[in-house]
């Protein structure tokens, strides 16, 4: 294995592509691969465009440097030449992690973590019966990878914990906020708690406790304030004089109530999802989604240099 950083980026649709910009920012040496050519071809152009929009928020410090730290490989066995690390950005669906897991193992060097992107799908349903099985592991990023730092790390139960702390340092050396889910788990837990909020809204919205518009005030301009710098626990250790036992102690009993009639899987059935969906007063039209989506870039990135200037 050569001195260099170097990563393969297995897929280079939409996270793929915020993965290269990620590595090659940090300085790895960026190898691309993606079974549909035009994608592919795509790829270069797209992650310039985005290392240049987080070079104007003092995100990136040199788009240009970067971009010729990434090339395009000619398959899956070019990209994996020298590779430390691949990660995986396939399609969501177990037979082609199966499918391309099997070929990673197979055609990598015996030490070089293998990692996937999947969003749901536990490492265990798709690496079982791979030689090299205790260095393959989940590392489920947040869409956009490249604004929102946090990424899930979850083995299977025979991941090594050696691949696991690897992994971890390597994503904290580029940038990014690894954390580690113990044991697998449906949902991972990022989606277990966006879940259970979801959950609520589409019953309160639904049931007509609140319009949708009000409702998502109640998080951007009251809950999301504290969140985007303060978890749950460090927020309910300022709640109460006496730090987290006292709030144990002082509101623990209502909120059992509120988990006795937590809302069930019957709020995304009908009638509920129809109303949910009535209450939104927007079409989502392209033009919409796609205005509301660069807005949304901008705006993170802003966020993300602010969060940025704070800690350093
Ligand atoms: N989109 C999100 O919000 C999000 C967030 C977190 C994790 N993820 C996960 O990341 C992964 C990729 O998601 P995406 O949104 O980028 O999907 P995408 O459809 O944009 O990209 C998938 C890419 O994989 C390519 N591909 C298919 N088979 C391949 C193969 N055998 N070898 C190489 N490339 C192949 C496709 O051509 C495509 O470009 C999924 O597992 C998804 O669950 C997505």
């Amino acid at each position: 294995m050569s001195n260099k950083r170097n990563v393969a980026i297995v897929g280079v649709g939409l996270i793929g592509r915020a993965w290269a910009a990620i590595f090659a920012r940090a300085g790895w040496s960026v190898r691309l691969t993606d079974s549909h050519a035009p994608t592919l071809g795509a790829a270069p152009g797209l992650i310039y465009d985005e290392l240049r929009a987080l070079n104007r928020h003092g995100l990136a410090d040199d788009p240009e440097g970067a971009m010729s730290r990434i090339s395009v490989a000619s398959g899956l066995a070019d990209a994996l030449k020298d590779a430390e690390f691949v990660q995986e950005n396939g399609p969501e669906k177990v037979e082609d992690k199966i499918a391309l897991f099997a070929e990673l193992d197979r055609l990598a060097a015996p030490d070089t973590l293998l990692v996937s992107s999947t969003s749901a799908i536990v490492a265990s349903r798709f690496t079982e019966s791979l030689t090299g099985r205790a260095r393959c592991l989940v590392g489920h990023p947040v869409n956009p990878p490249h604004l929102v730092p946090l990424v899930e790390l979850c083995g299977a139960p025979w991941t090594s914990q050696e691949a696991i702390s690897r992994a971890r340092r390597i994503y904290h050396a580029i940038g990014q906020v690894p954390v580690t889910v113990n044991k697998e788990i449906n949902g991972f837990v990022l989606n277990r708690l966006q879940g259970a909020l979801l959950a609520e809204a589409f019953r309160l919205v639904g049931e007509g406790y609140m319009s949708a518009e009000d409702l998502d005030h109640t998080v951007k301009d009251g809950l999301g304030l504290r969140w985007s710098f303060l978890g749950p626990f460090e927020t309910i250790e300022l709640n109460a004089p006496g730090g987290i036992p006292d709030y144990c102690a002082r509101y623990t009993g209502f909120y059992k109530e509120l988990a006795a009639e937590s809302a069930g899987p019957e709020v995304y059935n009908s009638p509920n999802v129809d109303r949910v969906i009535a209450a939104w007063p927007h079409q989502p039209t392209p033009k919409r989604i796609g205005g509301l989506t660069s807005q949304r870039n901008e705006r993170l990135a802003a966020l993300v240099a602010h969060k940025t200037k704070q800690i350093n």
